[in-house]
């Protein structure tokens, strides 16, 4: 099934362009086999704690929940401390996954505006595309540090809405974070779920229109 009427593309950064797990992965060797338990948990805490300082009305920036929720992972799993930069240095530089270039060209060439709207600082995400040559891709990068607080709040999912003054279902959002599907669909968007791993959706009250394995199975429902 085809998405009509689509004023912009809006992709969500972390897990979904870049592959969050690219920094400890570099790290493997030294990490050893405990390096993708320590990944997940890492990024399980800093969603936690965007979640968290959102419903306590403590906002810290991404770069610093990074810090804080790599610091707890480290002592939980007992990593050496001399480690915390090198894999913040990392993190700075996340790799994109292998489809994304070729999305981005396919909807250059359909004329889409082209965006990203994400948890990340503007400097944090500035670097991502950059540090990746996918700068001159993007329209627009929409952070929530304009708004002050993180997804799924809907002050965030606004921003596109209000840049490109058009309906939430003029955006066909990606997203491969399950609760940031939902968040975006319960907000009215034309959300596409990137189901890389073939996991299970969220019991949110919310399902996906729209569910892809990958980035460039996208250029097929547009
Ligand atoms: C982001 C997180 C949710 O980029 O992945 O907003």
């Amino acid at each position: 099934m085809k998405i009509e009427n689509i004023k912009a593309c809006v992709f969500d950064a972390y897990g979904t362009l870049f592959d969050v797990n690219s920094a400890a992965s570099r790290c493997k060797v030294k990490l050893g086999s405990k390096w993708e338990g320590f990944a997940n948990a890492w990024r399980t805490t800093q969603l936690e704690y965007t979640w968290l300082r959102s419903l306590m009305k403590k906002h810290k920036n991404f770069w610093e929940i990074t810090e804080d929720s790599l610091d707890h992972t480290m002592e939980t799993f007992k990593i050496k401390k001399e480690m915390k930069n090198e894999l913040l240095d990392l993190y700075k530089k996340l790799s994109p996954y292998s489809e994304v270039k070729e999305c981005l060209e396919g909807l250059k060439a359909k004329k889409i505006k082209i965006a990203i709207l994400s948890n990340g600082t503007p400097d944090l995400l500035k670097g991502l595309v950059k540090s990746n040559n996918i700068q001159n891709y993007f329209d627009d990068i929409f952070s929530v540090e304009s708004v002050g607080i993180y997804k799924p709040d809907s002050r965030v999912y606004e921003m596109p809405i209000k840049k490109y003054d058009c309906k939430p279902e003029n955006i066909c959002f990606m997203s491969s974070n399950t609760w940031d599907v939902s968040g975006g669909g319960v907000f009215g968007y034309n959300a596409v779920w990137v189901n890389r791993l073939n996991k299970v959706f969220d019991k949110l009250s919310y399902k996906p229109r729209h569910v892809i394995n990958n980035l460039e199975e996208l250029l097929k429902i547009i």
